[in-house]
């Protein structure tokens, strides 16, 4: 399934797929209980959610056995320049989400506020997968203890309010989306 797997750590392998696999589980349920349930592309979406993350084998997160050299904030970007290496046409979708899962999206205004490492342009869900995966993934951590614990909506929203009221409002439109509340 993952294009790269000789490249990565065996415990960075075993926690990416479990993290992925309950971000998949979370958009899928999702998207069946969403008014959104018969556009939803079933097939991509597990795809899109099992690589989402794919690009942290590049970064420095020892804590998650990532030994790369990269700032962890990057691994959306990277995730998607080694999908599109791979094969740029397959993986075109599954690259949108890598860069725009982060966070809620992050708009170019928060690159140039918060000195981001990235090219400064908005990195904003756009689809219905790419809301729903980046949605689900705000649910779940990849501390190897809490794996696929889900995050009460209460510490989703302390985590994201801490990248500002943007953030959060977004957060809170997708949950309008999907939950049917805000
Ligand atoms: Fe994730």
């Amino acid at each position: 399934m993952l294009p790269f797997q000789r490249d990565i750590h065996p415990r960075c392998l075993e926690i990416l797929t479990e993290h992925s696999r309950c971000v998949w589980r979370k958009a899928e349920a999702l998207a069946r209980a969403s008014r959104y349930a018969d556009a939803v592309d079933y097939e991509f979406l597990r795809e899109a959610s099992m690589l989402h993350d794919y690009g942290i084998v590049g970064v420095d997160a020892p804590g998650i056995y990532c030994f790369g050299t990269a700032p962890y904030l990057c691994h959306g970007v990277l995730g998607a320049r080694h999908l599109r290496e791979v094969d740029g046409v397959r993986y075109a979708r599954h690259a949108r989400v890598c860069e725009v899962h982060i966070g809620t999206g992050l708009t170019s205004e928060d690159v140039v506020r918060g000195g981001l490492p990235l090219e400064v342009r908005d990195y904003l869900p756009e689809t219905l997968e790419e809301k729903l995966i980046t949605y689900a993934d705000n649910f779940f951590s990849k501390n190897p203890a809490s794996l696929c614990e889900e995050k009460p909506w209460a510490r989703v929203c302390e985590s994201i309010g801490r990248h500002g009221e943007g953030a959060l409002e977004r957060l809170r439109v997708l949950r309008g989306l999907f939950e049917g509340t805000c």
